[in-house]
């Protein structure tokens, strides 16, 4: 697999300095990315935005990506995590007058003291914006980020924005409501209808869309005042605690909740925790129930119904030879198939309904019988018969099975999932040798597991 790359850009906190080990350098190493940090641009947010455009759009059509520290390397978009950061708008083009308008951060900056020759802020006092430019430097930022984060969603690049400097937080609506209304109230003549919040332009609703990542993720709070220098470019401490908290933000965001292609439409959240994040079922509980084998050396996985591939995934970790998962909904399976690339872990995944015939599934999976197969949660889903011809052929060894809600749940009627309803079916429909009920899942409802050994054939 081609090693990842880690791409960064952003203002300050992304800069290259003499001095400093780099907060990309430190979460490339972590991450074991390529640091591809575009920083040396000395980047305004609208250079951010034109620069990110422009190098996806030259990975997507020459599958090469050109950064200072790089060079010219291959890639390909499914390689790509690129980390945006936002400066605050105001810092350089905010002025009344010739007044700077917002002073907050610009006086931690002293900047007649810094030592960097590479940047030259003196067109500070050279420039003078007219009073319009808040509003329409407020709306470009926001179009850019909201634009930005779209394209790198839509086309699928993982992706993390983050603020710079900027202290957005809970109060920022009502901040921006009263620059709006300040604004509103000394509007020049050509402003008038300009920024009526009724309209698209209006500041607040384009604050609503920001992405909410980076609405949360404000560097200056985590890495706190401290650690930064009189430049306001990170120390290395700053650096560091910056690359810990963006490593576990990234680890966060491989897990498939917040992908924007995961499928669940009916949930709030996935059906299957993993990776640190949150779902409808907790999987630790649920491996620890079914007492799996430490280890899988040598065996052959089949999971039927395998949803994002939770279970693959775990097959896989502890050492299974082959694996294989199956479900009727192809977002699912492209979601599995992610998460198994970013691990690197081989697992085949198939878009497969296991109510066809068996010959239409051998077709897809193969004639080969497994030696675990795994049939949890899919019992309320599925044509019973044609399970069962599928657990009874392609069975080796244990069909580890989860049942659904017994007793009336979740406002449904499962008694079909009761203990003694399960056990005759299984008795006259599947050919295991021995059955055990191996206990209850109890983490979204009481549910049955059993372990089916079956005759090796
Ligand atoms: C309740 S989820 C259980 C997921 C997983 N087996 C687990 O227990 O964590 C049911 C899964 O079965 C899949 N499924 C439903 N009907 C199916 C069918 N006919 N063939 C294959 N998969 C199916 C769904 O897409 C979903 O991922």
């Amino acid at each position: 697999m081609n090693k990842k790359i880690l791409y960064s850009i952003g203002d300050s906190f992304v800069y290259r300095g003499p001095k400093y080990t780099t907060w990309s350098s430190m979460l490339a190493d972590k991450l074991n990315y390529i640091d591809a940090n575009n920083g040396m641009a000395g980047t305004s947010n609208d250079r951010t935005f034109r620069s990110v455009i422009r190098d996806i759009s030259r990975v997507e059509t020459e599958g090469k990506l050109w950064t200072e520290l790089t060079g010219d390397i291959d890639c390909k978009l499914k390689d790509l995590f690129i980390v945006v950061g936002w400066t605050n708008p105001f810092r350089f083009d905010w002025y009344n007058d010739g007044e700077f308008f917002s002073t907050r951060y610009w006086e931690k900056a002293i900047f007649s003291t810094r030592n960097n020759p590479r940047v030259d802020f003196t067109f500070i006092d050279e420039v003078t914006l007219p009073f319009v430019e808040p509003v329409n430097t407020l709306v470009r930022f926001f179009n850019q980020i909201i634009t930005l984060k779209n394209l790198l969603e839509h086309k699928k690049i993982k992706n993390i924005f983050y603020n710079c400097f900027f202290p957005f937080d809970e109060n920022t609506i009502e901040y921006f409501e009263n620059l709006i209304e300040e604004i509103e109230n000394n509007k020049p003549k050509s402003l008038i209808g300009f920024d009526n919040p009724d309209t698209y332009y209006s500041l607040v609703p384009l604050w609503k869309q920001v992405p909410d990542d980076y609405k949360k993720y404000n560097q200056v709070q985590h890495i706190t005042n401290e650690n930064l220098d009189e430049t306001l470019h990170p120390k290395g401490d700053g650096n560091k605690m910056w690359s810990d908290f963006l490593f576990n933000v990234t680890e966060r965001k491989y897990s498939y909740t917040s992908r924007s292609m995961f499928p669940s439409t009916s949930r709030d959240l996935p059906y299957q925790t993993f990776g640190g994040e949150i779902g409808v079922r907790d999987m630790e509980h649920r491996f620890k129930i079914m007492n799996l084998p430490d280890s899988f050396e040598g065996k052959t996985v089949l999971d039927i119904g395998c949803n994002a591939g939770v279970v693959c995934v775990e097959a896989k970790k502890r050492g299974a030879k082959r694996v294989v998962g199956i479900d009727n909904n192809d977002g699912y399976i492209e979601v599995a198939k992610e998460i198994s690339n970013d691990l690197d872990l081989d697992i085949e995944y198939y878009v497969g309904d296991i109510n066809v015939e068996l010959g239409h599934l051998k077709e897809i999976i193969g004639n080969e019988k497994f030696d675990y197969v795994f049939a949890l949660a899919v019992w309320g889903h599925i044509d019973k018969g044609k399970f069962a011809g599928a657990v009874n052929y392609y069975t080796k060894e244990i069909c580890w099975f989860e049942g659904h809600a017994f007793g009336f749940d979740h406002g449904t009627d499962w008694s079909g999932d009761s203990e003694a309803n399960l056990r005759d079916w299984f008795k006259t429909h599947l050919n295991y040798k021995e059955i055990e009920n191996i206990g209850l899942t109890t983490d979204r409802s009481h549910r049955h597991n059993f372990k089916l050994i079956y005759k090796l054939q």
